[in-house]
């Protein structure tokens, strides 16, 4: 059973010497598993602040992240690693991909095992991508648009329970931008889609959209 991501009196600040800057201020939310949610706001407005503690790449200054009952902000480094590696896949604006690995190896070096099983998983998950004829060409033979795609099959092959991409569509056309919004949405059955952007052209298909602005909660505009 898959289970709620939720976040309370989340708060992350940055000190400079005497300034403090506040990335995210108080922000609490709940996210029931099996959606898709947006997150939404201007440039600045703490966006992949959010992201980067809900999904346990960084510690709050104040307040909890908790996967059900556990605590992940509060979880010792190597379970939080262990847990953020099985339980949790990543999309970011670039996809960083290996330039010597084809698409194919390139997902597979995200599973546990280079396996026969690994192999026929990430060939599927290319098929369910619309990229069936791209499996042996290298990253530099692909549009930008297939390479993110690549980028989403990487990140589903250990079935994340929790999905999180910040950007993924900002290098993109808005064609491009659309599948990999569409590829990304579609885990939605597996597991809950957690997508950050400023784009709200991308967001149509969400579930939930959560607004930020200045660091704190708003509710969305228009
Ligand atoms: N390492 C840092 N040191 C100091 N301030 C930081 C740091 N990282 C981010 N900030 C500040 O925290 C605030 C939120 O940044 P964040 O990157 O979360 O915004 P964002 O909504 O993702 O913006 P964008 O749309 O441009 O990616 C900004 O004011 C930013 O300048
Ligand atoms: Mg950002």
């Amino acid at each position: 059973m898959h289970e709620t991501l939720s976040c309370e009196n989340l708060t992350l600040a940055y000190r400079d010497g005497e300034r403090t800057t506040y990335a995210l201020r108080d922000v609490s939310m709940s996210l029931p598993p099996g959606k898709f949610y947006g997150i939404m706001g201007p440039s600045g407005s703490g966006k992949s602040s959010l992201l980067y503690l809900l999904s346990g790449l960084k510690r709050p200054t104040e307040g909890k992240v908790a996967l059900g009952e556990l605590a992940l902000s509060h979880l010792p480094d190597p379970e939080l690693m262990r847990l953020r590696r099985t339980r949790f896949g990543f999309v970011f604006q670039q996809p960083f991909l290996l330039t010597y690995l084809t698409a194919l190896e390139n997902i597979v070096v995200a599973a546990p095992q280079p396996s026969a099983a690994a192999r026929q998983k990430a060939q599927e998950l290319l098929e369910s991508l619309g990229l069936a004829t791209m499996t042996h060409k290298l990253p530099s033979q692909l549009s930008g648009g297939e390479r993110q795609r690549v980028a989403v099959a990487r990140a589903l092959i250990n079935e994340p329970e929790i999905l999180f991409a910040d950007e993924p569509t900002a290098a993109l056309d808005q064609t491009n931008g659309h599948r990999v919004i569409e590829a990304l949405a579609a885990w939605r059955t597996k597991g809950t889609v957690i997508v950050v952007t400023h784009d709200a052209g991308m967001l149509t298909g969400a579930d939930e959209i959560l607004s930020l602005r200045d660091g704190r909660r708003v509710e969305p505009q228009g």
